[in-house]
């Protein structure tokens, strides 16, 4: 009999997969926000990551945020999320990059201001999610434009058989996800843990 952690239970309580492979968790994460329970996610990523000199946590907006504000209060560090913009004119006081959405089939363009990204910061990157793995790159990008270190990589929900996480690993990330993924069936609703 499998032992579930905490993420895990609650994806199969209240977890529904949607066709496209995509895994709904609304009603705690990505619109209704159970802050006592993320709370606890963000104590797990700090008990990962704790040894690692952090200065900043980076994530995107929106469904970043959240998750990352309650690691910061750990790491009592500034949480930084990139923007969305909708131009692409290029404002010379922001690193920029773009980021392809599989899920919504669009390219975002994405800024930090070069104020708050410096060389010398130990950058945390946190997200809900990874799938194909081009936000978490897209904000490697910008820390690397900022001549600053990529620490670790912090995922709630990891969708494995996406391969993004992998491939971060290989390139050498340390990237850790609370709950990976490996298989769902969305007509049988069964999911199947890493
Ligand atoms: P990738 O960044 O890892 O390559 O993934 P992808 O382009 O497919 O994801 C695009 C958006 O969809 C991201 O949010 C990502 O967090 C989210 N996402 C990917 N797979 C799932 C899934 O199975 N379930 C849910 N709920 N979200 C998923 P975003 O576009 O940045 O939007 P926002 O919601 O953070 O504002
Ligand atoms: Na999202
Ligand atoms: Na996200």
């Amino acid at each position: 009999m499998a032992e579930y952690n905490l993420l895990q239970k609650k994806i199969l309580a209240d977890g529904t997969i949607k066709s496209g492979d995509v895994l709904k968790v609304d009603s705690f994460l990505n619109h209704q926000i159970d802050v006592p329970f993320i709370s606890k996610l963000g104590k797990e990523f700090y008990e990962l990551f704790k040894d690692r000199p952090i200065s900043k946590i980076l994530t995107i907006e929106a469904s970043g945020i959240g998750i990352a504000c309650l690691t910061a209060v750990h790491f009592r560090v500034p949480v930084l999320f990139a923007k969305k913009s909708a131009g692409s004119n290029m404002d010379k006081d922001v690193y920029s990059t773009e980021i392809r959405s599989f899920t919504h089939n669009k390219v975002n363009h994405v800024v930090v201001s070069k104020k708050y990204l410096n060389a010398g910061d130990h950058v945390l990157i946190i997200d809900d999610f990874l799938a194909n793995g081009c936000a978490v790159e897209g904000l490697i990008d910008l820390v690397h434009q900022a001549g600053a270190e990529v620490e670790g990589v912090g995922i709630a929900i990891e969708k494995g058989f996406q391969g993004g996480g992998d491939a971060l690993r290989k390139k050498g990330y340390d990237v850790k996800s609370l709950a990976i993924i490996e298989k769902m069936d969305a007509a049988s609703g069964t999911i199947v843990f890493r």
